[in-house]
């Protein structure tokens, strides 16, 4: 039988820096003078940082010159880097270490599929990386999640075939994404946003060792 390929999303899995984001990106709305609220933050998850700001500026209805952008992109990212400084393995979300540690026992492949550019230096900071056999994040993809392609490659670098992956995913363009790869996709928060997902999960406190014995042995 294949092995099972399980790939983990970062921002709002694996920690919780959609909080961060979400703080950069108002204070760079206030700068801009207009508001930016939770439910507005939701679009941004999973989505590159470059189309975070053409959403916000069309949320704004601010029009940027091309030196604006790139000025505006820098400084949400420099004010995004001061929030996750100081970050250490407290910020781990609940029981995710638990399940990295399961499945690292039992020797099945183990990636990151973010849209983060930042992906590298956050798994360090919380000393998640050794987990991980492959890392994909913003750095090594041309088109952003919903299109599957860091999932693909993600795949590929684990040597596992799409079907026999499974995506944890707190973004709806994550589940999309992982849905148009043909994978199985758990959707990690709230189920009535993530209704795309194949199976929903508030947390991982949620979901039990028989759960994840099923996704072994059992693919789509
Ligand atoms: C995703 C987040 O993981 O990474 C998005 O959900 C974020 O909100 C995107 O915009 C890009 O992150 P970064 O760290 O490269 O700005
Ligand atoms: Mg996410």
């Amino acid at each position: 039988m294949n092995k099972t390929g399980f790939i983990f999303d970062l921002d709002g899995v694996i920690v919780d820096t959609a909080k961060y984001h979400y703080l950069a990106w108002r204070n760079l709305a206030n700068e801009l003078g207009f508001e930016f609220t939770h439910d507005q933050n939701e679009l941004f998850k999973g989505v590159s940082r470059k189309r975070c700001l053409e959403i916000l500026l069309d949320i704004g209805g601010v029009e940027a010159t091309k030196a604006q952008f790139d000025t505006w992109m820098i400084e949400k990212n420099e004010d995004y880097l001061k929030y996750i400084e100081k970050m250490d393995e407290s910020e781990i979300l609940p029981d995710v270490t638990k399940v990295l540690r399961y499945l690292k026992e039992r020797e099945l492949p183990i990636a990151l599929g973010s849209a983060s550019k930042n992906a590298k230096p956050i798994l360090e900071k919380v000393k998640l990386l050794p987990y991980f056999d492959v890392i994909v994040d913003g750095n090594n993809v041309t088109k952003a999640k919903p299109d599957p392609e860091v999932f693909l490659i993600a795949a590929e670098e684990l040597g596992v075939n799409p079907q026999n992956c499974v995506v944890f995913e707190d973004a709806q363009a994550g589940i999309k994404a992982a849905n148009a790869a043909g994978m199985v996709s758990i959707g990690i928060g709230d189920a009535k946003i993530l209704s795309e997902a194949d199976y929903n999960f508030n947390d991982f406190t949620e979901m039990d060792v028989k759960f994840l014995v099923g996704l072994i042995n059992d693919n789509k």
